[in-house]
């Protein structure tokens, strides 16, 4: 196939070195991107009359209809062609004949290939915000009915004290807040225009490049050519927010996961979303949630793969940085069909309140209540806890529940303890009474809804 420098080759480059190097599988998906960048460079040329304005629209047009005819299938990519830009010159040049050569004035793959990914994610990002959305909006439409419903709390995967389960669903509306201000915050970066760098030095041509940032939609131009075709910072910001989804979704789908096995039994995942056993009847596992825990290590590999492939690269472009695309496209399409799968889970998965509740029972995660009466009567608080300590040992002992105790049991621990001891014990006055801003009390909890409500 004819190479776009050809001209000072006199062999054909082996194959299998054309195969080993080509970024045509990679990169094809840029192919609109790739046309609009297109345009607004070609536009700019016969604007300031660096082509002849006449040239310039032929190859608009021209443009357009390839655009097209990608578009309804009319046009296919070859597979072993070297990329996307090189394919679409092709096109054009079959459209409109010789003139489609002066497109490329002013240009190099080199620049014209990152404002091609910068466009190209500035939309997927938009679209990511709008998959964080929905899981977000699920989560505050889900809330208010599980305002009072208890489940216990756990540090260090012990009982430690209950809490509602919309405080613990809305804990994740916080994670994919701050998930969707990363991604705003990448984009940001991203949203500068590398084109109009050249290979490396800029350009003898008079180019605007004020100009196709404008018609582009990016906020500035790079002010550095060498920056411009050798920064990735802006991907690595990517991939590391992509990282920071795929841990959430995956402690997201942990509990899931957990909830859902017989022995804790607080969600049943729906038969939509879940798997048999070819060998046990009896299985429904969650495999969907397990196969998103198992690909974060795919996100954070991309991650990483980006920063080694960044340490010690010299200025200015190297084609080591083609391989950008590989993790890029891998960690964006990895987060938008775990993302995809997460709502899926989510809203379609039945909660047990019954459960949660009954595994409350005797747990003594209203210790500390117990102790805090003792420090409210005037105990020091070190005091109380120790007594409660006692408490909780003969509880064991004795096969007792702290909340089922009678005044006269509790007396016998201390002479602090009154007639309404009992009341404060009981796992829902529990978590009524954490009424601190952003606590588990229905009260603070409804306000917190308010709070999410007015993020999205
Ligand atoms: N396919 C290359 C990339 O993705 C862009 C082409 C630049 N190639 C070159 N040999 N300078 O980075």
């Amino acid at each position: 196939m004819a190479k776009l420098w050809g001209g000072r080759f006199e062999k054909e480059t082996n194959q299998a070195v054309e195969a080993f190097s080509a970024s045509m599988s990679l990169d094809q998906r840029m192919w609109h991107a790739d046309i609009i960048g297109s345009i607004a460079h070609v536009r700019m040329l016969g604007m300031k009359g660096i082509i002849p304005p006449q040239d310039s629209s032929e190859i608009i047009a021209g443009l357009q209809i390839v655009r097209n005819r990608i578009a309804k299938g009319e046009l296919q990519f070859d597979p072993n062609a070297e990329d996307v830009h090189s394919e679409i010159e092709r096109f054009l040049t079959e459209e409109i004949g010789p003139v489609a050569g002066k497109l490329h004035t002013g240009r190099s793959r080199n620049d014209q290939v990152v404002t091609d990914v910068r466009l190209y994610m500035r939309a997927e990002i938009d679209g990511l915000d709008a998959m964080l959305s929905d899981m977000m909006g699920w989560i505050v439409e889900a809330a208010p009915q599980y305002v009072e419903t208890m489940l216990p709390g756990l540090t260090h995967t012990q009982h430690a004290q209950p809490v509602s389960l919309a405080h613990h669903l809305l804990a994740y509306f916080w994670m994919f807040e701050r998930d969707r201000d990363r991604l705003r915050d990448s984009r940001k970066r991203m949203n500068r225009l590398p084109l109009g760098s050249a290979a490396l030095a800029g350009t003898g041509f008079p180019l605007d490049r004020q100009m196709v940032a404008k018609e582009l939609g990016f906020e500035a131009v790079i002010p550095n050519s060498l920056d411009a075709v050798s920064d990735r910072d802006w991907i690595i910001e990517f991939l590391s927010a992509a990282a920071t989804i795929m841990t959430h979704l995956s402690r997201l789908c942990e509990e899931l996961i957990w909830w859902s096995s017989p022995d804790l039994g607080f969600v049943e995942c729906d038969d939509t979303v879940t798997t048999g056993s070819s060998i046990m009847p009896q299985k429904k596992n969650p495999d969907v949630a397990e196969l998103i825990r198992g690909r974060v290590g795919k996100v954070v590999g991309d991650l990483t793969g980006m920063l080694v492939t960044m340490k010690s690269l010299p200025l200015a472009y190297n084609r080591d940085l083609q391989e950008d695309k590989s993790y890029l496209f891998d960690a964006l399409d990895t987060v938008k069909s775990c993302l995809e799968m997460s709502y899926l889970m989510l809203s379609t998965a039945q909660f047990r309140p019954q459960q949660m509740k009954d595994s409350l029972s005797g747990d003594f995660s209203n210790a500390t209540d117990l102790a805090d009466y003792l420090a409210r009567k005037g105990m020091p608080f070190r005091q109380a806890h120790s007594v409660v300590g006692h408490v909780v040992r003969w509880c064991i002992e004795q096969e007792l529940h702290l909340e089922d105790l009678s005044v006269a049991q509790l007396r016998a621990f201390s002479e602090l303890i009154d007639e309404d001891a009992p009341q404060y014990l009981q796992h829902i006055a529990v978590m009524r009474a954490r009424t601190s801003e952003g606590g588990t009390a229905p009260s603070a909890v409804l306000e917190q809804i308010e709070k999410a409500k007015a993020v999205l």
